[in-house]
């Protein structure tokens, strides 16, 4: 079967099952190609909200399906992959950040989404990287714990004055593992291109950018802007989508580490397994969580949503 011909399948089967897909900008080109709705982690949660489908199928990982249940309890919701995990989602735990929250009550804990269910429920808000510095800045609190990703904190740190933020040692090992010298690196290669990165990454490699933004950032940025040509400093599939978005421009990605082999696990022959597995009442990965579980972590997400719409 050719890929054409196996995305048609996909979209037939996606009418036939009443799915809706969801797909991160993450997920390889052949699969935003056939989704309801792509995009970054705050437009997937906003999107997730109100669909008339019956069936959500989530290309991404696993938190953003979890985050997709919570805001869409009555409908059934897979994961394409269960094996993509995201590695920062499980990097702190939830007893850890209660004992820290009873010695300091004052210091609201701030949770990038990239957070499992359970460590969500004992946190205040959610933020993703597009609406971190906006959440962050419409809290009355002053202090603040940010959690999971320092990098992401230390960059809201630097935009939003006037709060004690405190940050631990956690991130994403994908963009984190881009350095100041690959940035030099590219910039001698293309002089003429601008740099875009991610916020995950290091402050030695956000400081030499161009431009730090969220995954929708960066692209919009590109979209908009005069210049030619782009060196991205985020997950590869980024270069690609505007690639394909921008035929009159160039984009280089900035390391060949910025594949995450989590978001690109799932392929678009999981995609039609799953719905066919839908169709058939077949071996499809549902996320599965009580009212209880989904009422104590869904209250951050919302809260994320009311302060960063
Ligand atoms: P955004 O979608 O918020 O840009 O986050 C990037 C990411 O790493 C998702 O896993
Ligand atoms: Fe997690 Fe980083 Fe992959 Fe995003 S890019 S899913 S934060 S490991």
């Amino acid at each position: 079967m050719k890929l054409r011909e196996l995305q048609d399948e996909v979209l037939k089967l996606k009418k036939e099952t009443n799915t809706a897909i969801l797909a991160h900008s993450y997920q390889a080109r052949e699969i935003v190609e056939i989704a309801d709705y792509s995009g970054d982690s705050y437009k997937l949660s906003v999107d997730a909200k109100g669909l008339c489908q019956n069936n959500i199928l989530l290309c991404g990982v696993h938190f953003m399906a979890e985050t997709a249940k919570m805001l869409s309890p009555q409908k059934h919701v897979y994961l394409a992959n269960r094996l993509a995990t995201c590695p920062m989602a499980e990097q702190m735990d939830a007893d850890i950040i209660s004992q820290l929250k009873e010695k300091e009550p004052d210091r609201a804990v701030v949770a990038y989404i990239n957070t499992t269910a359970s460590l969500k429920a004992v946190c205040d808000v959610c933020v993703t990287s597009s609406s971190a510095v906006k959440i962050v800045s419409a809290m009355k609190n002053e202090k603040i714990l940010f959690i999971p990703d320092c990098n992401l904190g230390e960059f809201v740190r630097k935009s939003v004055s006037g709060k004690d933020i405190k940050l631990l040692q956690g991130g994403c090992p994908v963009h984190a593992s881009v350095t100041a010298a690959e940035v030099r690196k590219a910039k001698e290669l293309h002089p003429n291109a601008l740099v875009l990165v991610h916020p995950e990454c290091k402050p030695a490699v956000t400081e030499l950018a161009d431009f730090a933004g969220s995954t929708s950032g960066i692209m919009n940025f590109a979209k908009k802007s005069d210049a030619k040509s782009f060196i991205i400093g985020t997950e590869i599939s980024i270069a690609e989508h505007l690639q394909y978005e921008c035929p009159d421009k160039q984009f280089y990605p900035l390391s060949k580490k910025l594949i995450c082999p989590n978001m690109k696990i799932t392929t678009l022959v999981d995609v039609y397994n799953t719905l066919m597995a839908i169709k058939n009442g077949g071996d499809a990965f549902e996320i599965l969580m009580s009212d209880d579980e989904i009422s104590a972590s869904r209250r951050c997400i919302d809260e994320m949503i009311r302060l960063g719409g």
